[in-house]
């Protein structure tokens, strides 16, 4: 099973980055045989959306890689800090270089901030964004707090709180994306 994860910020020190990494190391410890692909946004450097024949050639050949890896995936994970109420904005625009790639993909959503409150807003809009698109989005959702103890004091009870949250979502990830393979094994999803 193919899974990809997006992380969404682009600041260079991010700490929901590294949550991005734990996931990928914590998909990999429930599950050895997974194929993972970890895309980090900060090296993407896409440009500001505009329309296609408005992008370099290098520019292409990057957004075709990465639509071919959405599209290749059996679920998407998405990673974004909250940033000002909402999600990271250089995550957006990322995001809105592509749309039949989400179509009936299985979606699975982590927000992350340093305040008590999971990045409810950036949650929110992710999950809006899920749903118009039409994406299948995952019923466990992640939401890191005080993600600064998570990253920086691994026996904090912050610590404690994630390592227990992630292996639900990362499993129940997974068992949503094989629900929905078995199910789709009768159709394709057409480009
Ligand atoms: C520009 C900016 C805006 C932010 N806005 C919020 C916010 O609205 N709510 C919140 O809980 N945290 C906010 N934060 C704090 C982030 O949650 C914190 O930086 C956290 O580490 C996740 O972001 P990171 O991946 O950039 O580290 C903001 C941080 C930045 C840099």
């Amino acid at each position: 099973m193919k899974i990809t994860i997006l992380s969404g910020a682009t600041r260079e020190s991010s700490h929901s980055t590294s949550i991005a990494k734990r996931l990928e190391k914590k998909f990999y410890e429930i599950q050895e045989d997974l194929d993972i692909v970890l895309i980090d946004n900060r090296k993407l450097r896409l440009p500001v959306y505009d329309n296609f024949e408005n992008l370099t050639n290098e520019e292409k050949d990057r957004l075709d890689a990465i639509s071919g890896t959405f599209f290749s995936s059996d679920a998407l994970i998405i990673v974004s800090p909250e940033y000002n109420g909402g999600m990271a904005g250089g995550l957006k625009n990322t995001l809105d270089y592509f749309r039949k790639e989400y179509e009936w993909r299985p979606m699975g959503l982590v927000s992350v901030t340093s305040g008590t409150l999971g990045g409810q807003n950036a949650m929110n809009q992710m999950a809006a964004f899920a749903s118009y698109v039409g994406a299948c989005l995952a019923p466990t959702r992640l939401m890191v707090s005080q993600v600064q103890e998570v990253v920086n004091h691994p026996h904090s009870a912050e610590s404690v709180r994630f390592e227990k949250n992630a292996e639900k979502f990362c499993s129940d990830l997974l068992r949503f994306a094989q629900i929905i393979k078995n199910g789709m094994l009768n159709y394709s999803l057409v480009k």
